[in-house]
């Protein structure tokens, strides 16, 4: 196994806790996607079956400031990354696509089917890479490729050995949430409290990121079946409020955390959560872990790192 990483926004040290955990050894190698000449060397160094695609910038707000990079980073990267991949005939990929192809949503739950459509750059990213992987498959159809469209990953390894680390301020809900309880900032803005939801709050399905993971290593089997390519989205199915979302944080804890009702993030949708029927159906893929062990194993890792991986 090798991971390749630039590093701009990770730690090397979560690569020793994975080793650490799994008592595996990683190869790893420090390479941008733009960076061909070096992910050339990578691929011939090391022949890979499959590529499990995660890199990319993910943060909404940064993207419509600076939409360049987005494109540059995400949709130059994966095409660098896919050139390489056919000068080496590898032909075997899954991607990491996201929820935010299916813009604000009309209809609820939302399935694979349900119409597309980007409201921010970071969004126009994932939909235009979907759009290049199949564009590709139709030229090639060797190629096999499975999209994996995930709704709002949360929670950490229950070992509180890896976790989210982001740098600065937070800008997703649960990081932001488990900083306010371990006192590091004064408490959470909770984004609009007027919206047409069970308390007024948007409502979201999280998903415990173990068994997002475990959803990539059943889309890896899947690839070995030749079968195209193929899309699923990997959340519960559960909609469950920001409040909610505090609610379960406290009890599951103890810890209290301070809030406060403030004005509507602008972009946000109301109600975003999925119909996970056909990962169940296609990739045997269930989630297993509900709400209280996601807020749980969130907190024991910002229990255990306070200063993340530094
Ligand atoms: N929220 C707050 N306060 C905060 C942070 C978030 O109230 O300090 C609310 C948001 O308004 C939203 C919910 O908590 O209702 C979840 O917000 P996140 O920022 O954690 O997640 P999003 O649903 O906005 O975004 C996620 C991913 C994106 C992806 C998007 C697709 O982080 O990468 O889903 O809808 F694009």
């Amino acid at each position: 196994m090798v991971a390749v990483d630039n590093l701009s926004n990770s730690s090397k040290e979560s690569l020793n806790r994975v080793q650490k955990i799994t008592g595996k050894t990683l190869t790893f190698v420090q390479c941008d996607l733009l960076d061909r000449a070096l992910l050339g060397q990578i691929f011939a160094d090391y022949q890979p079956d499959a590529v499990v695609h995660f890199a990319g910038l993910k943060a909404v707000g940064e993207s419509m400031v600076n939409p360049l990079d987005y494109y540059k980073n995400n949709v130059c990267g994966t095409a660098t990354l896919l050139e390489v991949m056919v000068e080496n005939s590898i032909k075997n990929i899954v991607f990491s696509s996201s929820c935010t192809v299916y813009g604000a949503p009309k209809n609820l739950p939302i399935s694979e089917n349900s119409p597309l459509g980007a409201v921010n750059p970071y969004g126009q990213t994932k939909l235009t890479i979907e759009q290049m992987l199949k564009d590709l498959q139709v030229s090639d159809t060797s190629w096999n490729i499975s999209i994996l469209r995930y709704f709002n990953p949360v929670g950490a390894h229950q070992s509180g050995e890896i976790g989210e680390n982001p740098s600065g301020t937070p800008t997703n809900l649960m990081p932001y949430m488990t900083q306010v309880a371990v006192g590091e900032r004064k408490e959470l803005s909770v984004f609009g409290g007027d919206y047409p939801t069970k308390d007024g709050t948007c409502v979201r399905d999280y998903i415990h990121v173990v068994d997002v993971a475990k959803g990539h290593l059943k889309a890896l089997e899947k690839l070995s079946e030749n079968p195209g390519v193929i899309i699923h989205n990997l959340g519960t199915g559960q909609g469950h409020s920001v409040l909610e979302i505090i609610h379960s944080f406290e009890a599951s804890t103890g810890q209290k955390v301070p809030y406060k009702i403030v004005d509507r993030r602008p972009g946000d949708a109301a109600s975003v959560y999925a119909n996970p029927q056909l990962a169940e159906l296609d990739l045997k893929w269930k989630p297993s872990s509900g709400l209280r062990r996601m807020c749980e194993d969130s907190w024991r890792w910002q229990l255990k790192n306070p200063k993340g991986y530094s």
